[in-house]
């Protein structure tokens, strides 16, 4: 039966660019969906920018531009990932629409008209100088535990104390400096823990869709119960209100009948997914109520990763039950993608970038195989390993897959003239292929991305063993047009590798829409894209073989990962000069556990000498209140005569391990600076703490 499916994957906070997290989501949906298409389901595929809320305001402010020109520039960034990955979604929208206003008032009237809309006095700290409200994360301080200084407002990155902004000593405004006052304000709550909304999310989340499978998965069911509890007598519910307004100034929809107040970005942003598939049916001429009518047949599914799990397996379900509309019928929530191990971060510099990937030439729909070759149906991270990627693409898509159709190929055309002919029961080898077929379709819907592929490899090393085994190219040698049994086999053995081959490329389509494309159209003539029932139709002929698919280089991969001389290309990017500190780009960021394990100690130079036969080290004997003395070599001396530095105080590194050179053992490093370039400045500048500092002391 043919299905009505509408299909989201989670909006991109627009003040940023696609990461390789991005991407790796939209390849699991467009897969998916282009699967889904070739069964015969409809499928409304939509995306959408995430513009609201703070950061992007703040972001856009210091920029000196709006908010909206701000999501433009990143928006007109956007169609090269997308078609660059061959990422093929129906519709693209924003939450800064009409329609998401208009949806998202008409949701909160509703809710309010539900009695599930509450208002209370809240204190909040208030950044006087900036005339705002702020968020945990715009306000820093002293921890309340470990006394670490400028610690953010909900928790503490060194000692990993939780507590509330208030608790902070000597807070700050992260954002001015300033002394935040607690200053009340009135908020509206949606009652997420009235019970109406517990019931109805206690049966939604445990609940069956329209296809009878679960909505969500088990671990996300899992992590619910913490929130739900199992709906038992006496168990507990961890179900907070929600708060749902922000104070003006706010990038955001405001709110009905409430001056100064707006909803809170997460509100409106799932509200997002509705507002463009609105668009979409307004563009083409659907009717957008009837797809989302309460009663309707399509089936709502959500591509999410794993950390947004909370507002859409609570908030969005109810908002959108208790406003009397349809509710999802199935989260697909993803883990998350490292690069060699290593979690990604926001900052530059780490992680590979997809549009590098892409200006290196590397193939779109490598990358597209390789993450579904990684991808299940759990919540699991997944990661992008060098060797790996390699090894997958080089020896299994190309050297399983490709090979075939490069092996078989050139007999057909040379001896045959394109033609195939099969010795066997086609109706036997047609139920084979369509089986095969069949098993590696439900793969797909089940998410079970990487057994699809294991599936589709070990039919690819039968075809290749069976090709082999019969030798086609000893049955060739010397073949005369008279050899008609010969001929016949030599036809009979490429014939049933190129219908394997066709088969297989039926079945990787979703995962290699261009390759397959290309095998369908250019090599079997067909006029149009495959579906999964031409997975069993026997093809009769041809067209002369053109190269498939390259191998990667691994000098690709090395310069994929190679850092890329981050603030000089952002500036050139943004069309700002570059400055760059001291002549050279600042390191990779790095996090507060890593700058503590560097141990720096104020020390007394007590003596300092040339050191014999060299001509850049000066000798330093360092006193850092251990009751012993250091040996320490350091390469200044270009800069000062011995007896300069007699009697100073400067900063070393006191836990270096230490090193043994050619004129002894160093027992640390003395801190200097120094630019990048000599032309510049020439310059060593050896440090000293201020007056007052003791060997020993440490710097923090
Ligand atoms: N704007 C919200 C979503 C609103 S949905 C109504 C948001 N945006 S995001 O840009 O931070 O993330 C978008 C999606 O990318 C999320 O599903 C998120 O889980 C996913 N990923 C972000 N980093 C990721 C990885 N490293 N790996 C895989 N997916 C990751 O959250
Ligand atoms: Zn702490």
């Amino acid at each position: 039966m043919s299905r009505t499916l509408f299909v989201t994957t989670a909006l991109p906070y627009a003040n940023g660019s696609f990461h390789i997290g991005h991407i790796m989501e939209y390849i699991q949906a467009d897969i998916w969906v282009r699967s889904m298409r070739m069964a015969g389901h409809t499928v409304h595929f939509v995306g959408a920018d995430d513009t609201h809320g703070a950061p992007i305001m703040l972001k856009a402010e210091s920029e000196g531009i709006t908010p909206q020109a701000l999501v433009a520039r990143y928006g007109a960034e956007r169609p090269q990932y997308l078609n660059g990955f061959h990422i093929k979604f129906d519709h693209w929208h924003s939450t800064d629409s009409p329609e998401n206003v208009a949806l998202s008032q008409d949701i909160y009237r509703k809710l309010r008209a539900a009695d599930l809309i509450e208002t209370r006095s809240i204190e909040q700290f208030y950044d006087p100088v900036k005339g705002m409200f702020l968020a945990d994360r715009y306000i820093k301080g002293e921890c309340p535990k470990c006394h670490a200084k400028d610690q953010y407002g909900d928790s503490c990155e060194v000692c990993g104390a939780v507590y509330a902004p208030t608790e902070l000593i000597e807070p700050y405004s992260a954002l001015t400096k300033a002394k935040p006052i607690l200053k009340s304000s009135e908020h509206f709550f949606f009652k997420l823990s009235d019970p109406r909304c517990v019931e109805f999310l206690q049966s939604w989340t445990t609940g069956e869709n329209l296809q009878g499978n679960k909505r969500l998965q088990s671990e996300v069911l899992a992590k619910t119960r913490e929130w739900l509890g199992h709906g038992k007598e006496g168990d507990e519910v961890n179900l907070g209100d929600w708060d749902i307004s922000r104070d003006a100034p706010y990038f955001g929809i405001e709110i009905p009948d409430a001056p100064g107040k707006y909803f809170y970005v997460w509100l409106d942003a799932p509200v997002g997914y509705l507002a463009s598939l609105k668009s979409y049916c307004d563009k083409i001429g659907l009717d957008f109520d009837a797809l989302i009518d309460p009663n309707s047949t399509t089936e709502q599914v959500h591509f999410i990763g794993k950390d947004i799990v909370y507002f859409h397996a609570l908030f969005w379900p109810a908002t959108l039950k208790f406003s009397g509309r349809k509710t999802p019928d199935q989260l697909n929530v993803h883990g998350f993608i490292t690069v060699s191990g290593e979690k990604m971060s926001k900052s530059r510099g780490t992680g590979i970038s997809p549009l590098r990937y892409l200006e290196l030439g590397m193939n779109a729909e490598w990358l597209r195989y390789y993450i579904a070759a990684k991808l299940n149906s759990k919540v699991e991270d997944i990661d992008f390993n060098a060797e790996d990627f390699i090894a997958r693409v080089n020896s299994d898509l190309v050297g399983k897959y490709i090979n075939i159709a490069s092996r078989a190929a050139n007999f057909i055309s040379k001896y045959f003239d394109g033609e195939l002919k099969f010795s066997g029961d086609h109706a036997a080898l047609s139920a084979g292929w369509t089986q095969a077929a069949e098993r590696v379709r439900a793969d797909i819907e089940a998410r079970e991305f990487g057994r699809a592929i294991r599936d589709i490899m070990a039919q690819a090393d039968l075809i290749n063993q069976a090709f082999d085994a019969a030798q086609p190219w000893m049955v060739a040698k010397g073949l005369q047009d008279t050899d008609t049994e010969k001929r016949a086999l030599l036809q009979d053995i490429c014939s049933n590798a190129l219908g394997g081959f066709k088969a297989l490329s039926v079945m990787l389509a979703p995962i290699l829409p261009e390759l397959a494309h290309r095998v369908a159209i250019d090599l079997f003539g067909l006029d149009r894209e495959f579906v999964w029932s031409d997975a069993g139709q026997i093809p009769t002929r041809i067209n002369g073989f053109k190269h498939l698919m390259q191998r990667v280089e691994p000098n690709m991969l090395e310069a994929l990962f190679e850092p890329p001389a981050a603030p000089i290309a952002a500036a050139v990017k943004a069309n700002e000069p570059a400055l760059i500190p001291g002549g050279e780009p600042l390191a990779e960021t790095i996090s507060i556990d890593d700058f503590v394990k560097v141990d720096l100690r104020v020390a007394r130079i007590v003596n300092c000498e040339h050191v014999e036969g060299s001509t850049k080290l000066l000798r330093l004997t360092l006193d850092v209140g251990e009751g012993r003395h250091r040996n320490v070599f350091s390469g200044i001396k270009a800069a000062y005569q011995p007896e300069q530095l007699i009697g100073r105080m400067t900063v070393m590194v006191a836990n270096l391990a230490p090193r043994k050179m050619k004129f002894g053992v160093s027992e640390g490093m003395v801190l200097a600076a120094s630019h990048a370039d000599e032309k510049v400045d020439g310059g060593i500048y050896l440090l000293d703490p201020s007056t007052g500092a003791q060997p020993g002391m440490r710097i923090h």
